[in-house]
């Protein structure tokens, strides 16, 4: 997840250099981007690195620390859900500018950062959320 988002940043690095509009818009999307992403690296990728540990039924000296993660995560998580709509917005207003250029890997970029979006709201927010019930439990 962690080199998905960086793939994502340097495509969107590469949209902030277009001139005009598109980077314009391009660079409204970064602003909101990474201290989301940053957020994400830092309090949820770090749980999900023992959710198969959990899973299992093992046990891992990385525990500790992920339940604290975690607990700072779930505090964060309707901001986080916010911030991907605040994200969804932006990237609606990049999109329009890329198709009126007609910015095909631009337009790319914005259905794979959307799709990144949906799958962490389906699968990774709810695995981090679940890694923290059974860490309590362990
Ligand atoms: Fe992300
Ligand atoms: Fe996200």
């Amino acid at each position: 997840m962690e080199e998905e988002h960086e793939e994502l940043h340097a495509e969107l690095a590469k949209a902030i250099k277009m001139r005009g509009k598109v980077g314009e818009a391009a660079k409204k999307v970064a602003e909101v981007l990474h201290p989301h992403f940053q957020k994400e690296n830092g309090i949820a990728l770090p749980v999900i690195g023992v959710a198969r540990e959990l899973a299992e039924g093992k046990t891992s000296p990385d525990f500790p620390k992920a339940l604290e993660l975690h607990d700072k995560f779930k505090a964060e998580y309707e901001k986080m859900l916010q911030e991907h709509v605040e994200i969804v917005r932006t990237l609606d207003a990049l999109g329009k500018v890329a198709e009126t250029y007609k910015k095909k890997d631009v337009l790319e970029f914005v259905r794979k950062l959307k799709n990144h979006a949906i799958t962490e709201e389906d699968l990774t927010y709810p695995a981090v959320l679940m890694a923290g019930k059974l860490l309590k439990q362990t």
